[in-house]
């Protein structure tokens, strides 16, 4: 791997001038380190959202003096406690630290602190990737500091840990899904002692809030390729604690010579499938829970050999139960994983057989605005290895989309409102509420979605009147 060695052009920006100054002006050492030294080198191309400094020193003194000289009032905010600052500047966060040395306790990630120098600073981090750090002092302004080999292991793409990885993982247990999240994003390997070491200690990720693990497994749902991360969080043994719906999808099971295929390596060929076509964090996540139901559904039977029977019912009230579990939201963003799960086979038909209107019609009744998304995910969810059927899945899916536009244009049953409302009905036969009215409005629409009548006012009435008198009812004189 190529690296972006010289950093002159970049540390012209504004920001890293006043870094500079400011630093003179305080006469402490400070470098820039982390995520954005990394990135540079790699030549990543991404927004750049953090910047965090060090300095030896007052992380909070240096980022008050960089403060007085950024134009426009940047914000800073100070914590105190960990003698940190940070500053809203140009859409970035600018993070402000105190070159520290740490000492951890079992029971907790917050360490105990005292000032340290640069390296004993390089040392408390995770990676050595991470641990590069470039001078912003005028002495020997733009030098890159690598006292663990970083550069080497950027080239070579290896997470290491500074120090020896049980002591780094143990510190800080979060550092065991940020090195399976890095090895995700940057496509990097881990370096083996440090795989055993996540192996080993494993257990401390007790100690780590449910936020913050689905924080990193966002990150890795938002990666090119999840999968990397989630076969990495299966060999450790992180998955089974994490996610243990997910492993129990594992293996084929063999009954008189018939076999159905494991789940797990399809939901992660799925995902990836669908990472391909969407950036809709919510819709990935629906994408590897699709197939969770089938675990506690699957049966044999000589007559039908495996079934899953259901598989789509339980799965969304299994979502509900993993983000309650993880403490993910409760909201809306769930109830779309749920029905997106809920969904899931539901297109799968319209593509294996010729499509009729009515079946894409009570589809996007059923699936409303969300039924794009759930062709994106029937789309991913072809993983199979035959050629011409895989061929033939997606031509039958391209007609279901044209089939959408079309019916959509003529019947409007996307959020479908009824053409007939509840007081018309009421008022025809001049009824209070009772049941005939909705018994009215569901044959109303029936008719609609199998193309009986059209989705029009006329039409409905005439129907209302009809089911009316089928149902022993009479038109009243003033109805309007
Ligand atoms: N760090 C660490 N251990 C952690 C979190 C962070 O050692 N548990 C150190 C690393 O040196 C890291 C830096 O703090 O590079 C900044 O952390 P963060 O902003 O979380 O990550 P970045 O490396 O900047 O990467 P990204 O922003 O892409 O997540």
């Amino acid at each position: 791997m190529q690296l972006n060695t010289d950093f002159s052009a970049v540390l012209n920006q504004a920001v890293f001038q006043h870094l500079k100054a400011a630093a003179a002006e305080l006469g402490v050492e400070t470098y820039v380190v982390g995520g954005f030294v990394r990135d540079y080198l790699l030549g990543r191309k991404k927004e750049v959202t953090d910047i965090d400094f060090v300095c030896v020193g007052s992380g909070i003194e240096l980022a008050k003096t960089v403060q007085k000289r950024l134009p426009n009032a940047a914000k800073i905010s100070i914590f105190k406690t960990y003698g940190t600052a940070m500053i809203k500047f140009e859409g970035m966060a600018l993070e402000f630290v105190g070159a520290r040395k740490e000492s951890y306790h079992k029971e907790s990630r917050n360490p105990v602190v005292e000032a340290g120098t640069l390296k004993d600073d390089q040392n408390r981090r995770d990676f050595t990737v991470n641990a590069l750090a470039v001078s912003l002092n005028e002495s020997d302004f733009s030098t890159l500091i690598d006292p663990f080999n970083g550069l080497e292991d950027l080239k070579k793409g290896v997470l290491r840990t500074p120090l020896d990885p049980v002591v780094t993982y143990s510190d800080d247990p979060l550092r065991m899904l940020r090195a399976i999240r890095f090895a995700t994003q940057l496509d990097f390997e881990i370096e083996s002692n440090s795989l055993e070491a996540i192996v080993q200690e494993k257990k401390r990720m007790e100690i780590i809030t449910k936020e913050r693990i689905v924080d990193e497994l966002h990150k890795i749902m938002a990666t090119q390729q999840p999968s990397k991360g989630f076969l990495l969080l299966d060999q450790v043994g992180l998955l089974e604690d994490i996610l243990p719906e997910l492993t129990a999808l594992k293996g084929i099971d063999e009954v008189e010579g018939q076999t159905h295929k494991d789940n797990f390596y399809h939901t992660l060929e799925v995902v990836d499938n669908i990472c391909e076509n969407t950036t809709n964090l919510w819709l990935r996540w629906a994408a590897l829970l699709h197939d969770i139901g089938k675990a506690p559904t699957k049966k044999f039977s000589k007559t039908n050999g495996w079934t899953f029977h259901a598989h789509e019912f339980v799965g969304a009230k299994m979502v509900y139960k993993l983000f309650k579990r993880l403490k993910m939201p409760l909201n809306e963003k769930m109830k779309f994983v749920q029905k997106m799960v809920f969904m899931s086979s539901r297109p799968i038909v319209l593509a294996q057989d010729i499509v009729t209107d009515s079946a894409v019609r009570r589809l996007v009744f059923d699936a409303g605005d969300h039924v794009d998304d759930l062709l994106t995910l029937c789309e991913a969810d072809i993983t199979t290895k035959n050629p011409k059927r895989f061929a033939r899945y997606h031509q039958n899916f391209k007609l279901v989309r044209e089939k959408i536009v079309e019916v959509e244009e003529r019947d409007r049953v996307r959020n479908f409102q009824p053409p007939v409302s509840g007081e018309l009905i009421m008022q025809t036969f001049g009824l209070s509420p009772c049941k005939e009215i909705g018994i009215i409005k569901e044959k109303i629409k029936e008719a609609i979605l199998e193309g009986e009548i059209p989705n029009e006012f006329e039409a409905a009435k005439l129907l209302m009147e009809k089911e009316g008198k089928a149902l022993g009812l009479k038109k009243v004189a003033n109805e309007k």
